[in-house]
């Protein structure tokens, strides 16, 4: 991207930021005015998908100097959409109505360069996108079908979900999966897969049903044996790098267990053991529903520590918030850390931690902006990164 195009669009956008809302809502009006059938590509609300197409854009826009995070974010965007049942045919149409929803909020300052301007940025994101998506078309479905094949309730808002894809499901321990179930066409939501691959085929997931809540309600309370979901392609960066064979620290809180059981099972699976601390946080006891199969573990598995820790309540001499926890066990400035959890506690533990000097890159977790709902406030988003 020219040094011009990416100053004209930051311009730009600073200009129609204010009225992101009202563009949103025109981009849409304007796609299905020309094309009615895409919006049966789109769940029936749409109003998570307004706020991920801005924030969508402005990532873009921020990273327009990285391309190499530009290029890997927008290859895994694009064979993501194939579960969408987005085509390459679709790119060129998206792309008119959102040049043309941008020009609608300019007002006078809309010119020939700044439309040539975006006019090719979104032309370059759109090939990454589509390359990557025919480049995953010759090997992979565009979504893997999966029937659940066991269903337990450690806790009443907590169920255990383990699934039988039909086909080959490739993903690494700390990853998380998409999943649309039968009950809610169209609409999908991300899920930390609970255990490390194996022969078995077989996925694990911790679901927690929050209030109001679509997908995971149905997923805890009307799902069954023998009902089938669909899963998207695997995502997410928290994999533990083996060659480098740092110790691992794991801060987890509620149901975000699960991406880190999966780590320590795959560090079990490679034989080539390192200390691995697990800190294990809940706001009551019944959060910690998975204590018990991890403390067995330990009892295994001497490299292996468990740590739990429930606020406002002392167990084995531990008491507090999971990251005042992690504080009193002080500096561990070789380890690598995965945390995961509502994002109050992973960004309070990500700054325990900076703060206890552990360097930024190695401190690893999913995006906080959604997981377990909105975080806090921005800048303390700002301030894990
Ligand atoms: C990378 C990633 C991994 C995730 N892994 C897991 C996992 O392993 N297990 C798991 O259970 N969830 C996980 N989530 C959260 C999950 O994707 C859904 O956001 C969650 O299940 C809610 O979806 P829903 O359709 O039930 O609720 P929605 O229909 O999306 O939300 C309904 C209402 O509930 C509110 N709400 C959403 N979340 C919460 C909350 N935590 N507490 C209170 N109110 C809330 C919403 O604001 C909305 O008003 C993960 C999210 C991300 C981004
Ligand atoms: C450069 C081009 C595009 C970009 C940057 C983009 C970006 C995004 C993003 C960030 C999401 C949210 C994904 C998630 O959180 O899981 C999304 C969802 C979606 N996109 Fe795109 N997209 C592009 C092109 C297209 C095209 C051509 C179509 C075809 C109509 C399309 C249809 C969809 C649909 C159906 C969803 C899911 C909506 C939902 O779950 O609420 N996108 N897109």
């Amino acid at each position: 991207m020219a040094a011009p195009d990416a100053e004209l669009i930051r311009a730009n956008l600073d200009l129609v930021a204010p009225r992101a809302a009202d563009l949103t809502a025109h981009f849409y009006a304007l796609l299905f005015l020309r094309e009615p059938s895409l919006r049966d590509l789109f769940p029936p609300a749409m109003d998570t998908q307004r706020d991920r197409l801005v924030q969508a854009l402005i990532r873009i826009v921020g990273d327009l100097e990285n391309a190499d995070a530009l290029s890997g974010y927008l290859g895994r965007l694009g064979r993501d959409h194939r579960k969408f049942d987005v085509v390459t045919e679709h790119y060129a149409l998206v792309g008119e109505c959102l040049v043309a929803a941008i020009a609608r909020f300019s007002g006078d300052a809309w010119d020939q360069a700044t439309a040539d301007a975006w006019g090719r940025a979104y032309a370059a994101a759109a090939a990454l996108m589509i390359g990557a998506a025919e480049a995953d078309a010759m090997v992979n479905p565009p979504y893997w079908t999966a029937e659940i094949v066991a269903h337990e309730r450690p806790a009443d808002d907590i169920a255990v979900v383990t699934v039988r894809p039909e086909q080959h499901f490739p993903y690494r321990a700390g990853q998380y999966t998409t999943i649309e179930t039968p009950w809610w066409p169209r609409v999908w939501r991300a899920y930390s897969i609970a255990n490390a691959p194996d022969d078995s085929g077989l996925l694990t997931f911790h679901i927690r049903a929050v209030p109001a809540g679509w997908v995971s309600n149905a997923l805890v309370r009307k799902a069954q044996l023998g009902d089938r979901i669909k899963l998207g392609p695997a995502l997410g960066e928290m994999v533990v790098n083996h060659d480098a064979g740092h110790p691992v620290l794991c801060v987890a809180g509620g149901t975000g267990l699960a991406p880190l059981k999966a780590i320590v099972e795959e560090i079990a699976h490679t034989g080539l053991y390192r200390a691995v601390d697990l800190f294990y946080g809940a706001s009551e006891h019944s959060g910690l529903y998975g204590l018990d199969d991890l403390l067995r573990l330990s009892q295994r598995s001497p490299w292996l520590t468990i740590r739990p820790a429930v606020d406002d309540l002392a167990i084995a001499g531990i008491s507090g918030a999971v990251s005042d926890v992690l504080a009193a066990y002080g500096p561990r400035h070789d380890w690598d850390a995965y945390l995961s959890g509502p994002p109050e506690m992973v960004l309070d533990s990500a700054r325990v931690l900076r703060r206890l000097g552990l360097p930024p890159e190695q401190i690893h977790h999913d995006p906080v902006l959604t997981r377990f709902g909105p975080p806090p406030s921005a800048d303390r988003i700002g301030a894990a990164r």
